[in-house]
């Protein structure tokens, strides 16, 4: 099983290091959309999706990949996130666009993540500390848990 995560990961860092724990955990590969164009992802059998939330939306980059690619019928998809306030599931749209597209889907994961986006800021941020341990080892049974089906 090859995999690969690709992210986008612009406010602190925090879906980066979600990702990164991630790709450790079963060996994927990993890519910054944000930072390098698309790698040829034919190869992979699962292609992780992961983003932190801007204005209730996964990131374009991730968006543009998802709209510009077409999957092959082996492929599963996951999405994870990462959001300041984790009440509602930033992963529907995403996840009704990959149904759309008839994609092989994986499961999905969120978790919060330190927040200073406009007046958050003045009161010093909200999710502090997060993604922390506890967000991490739930990140590291969901992915065992999709890689074995
Ligand atoms: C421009 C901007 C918009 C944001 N919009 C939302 C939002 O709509 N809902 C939410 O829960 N968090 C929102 N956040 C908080 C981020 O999703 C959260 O801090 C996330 O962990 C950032 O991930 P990153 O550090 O990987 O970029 C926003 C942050 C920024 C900078």
């Amino acid at each position: 099983m090859k995999a690969i995560i690709l992210y986008a990961s612009t406010h602190h860092g925090n879906t980066k290091r979600l990702a990164e724990c991630m790709a450790e955990y079963i060996g994927a590969d990993l890519a910054d959309l944000t930072r390098e164009d698309a790698p040829d992802t034919s190869g992979y059998d699962i292609i992780g999706l992961a983003s932190g939330i801007y204005h209730q939306s996964f990131h374009e980059a991730i968006r543009s990949y998802v709209n510009d690619t077409t999957f092959a019928p082996h492929q599963r998809v996951f999405l994870a996130d990462t959001c300041g306030t984790s009440f509602r599931d930033y992963t529907r749209s995403m996840r009704k666009l990959l149904m759309e597209k008839g994609v092989c889907w994986a499961g999905s994961f969120q978790c919060t993540g330190y927040d200073t986006y406009g007046l958050f800021g003045k009161i010093g941020g909200i999710a502090k500390g997060h993604p922390n341990e506890k967000d991490l080892q739930r990140s590291r049974d969901f992915v065992r848990r999709i890689t074995r089906e």
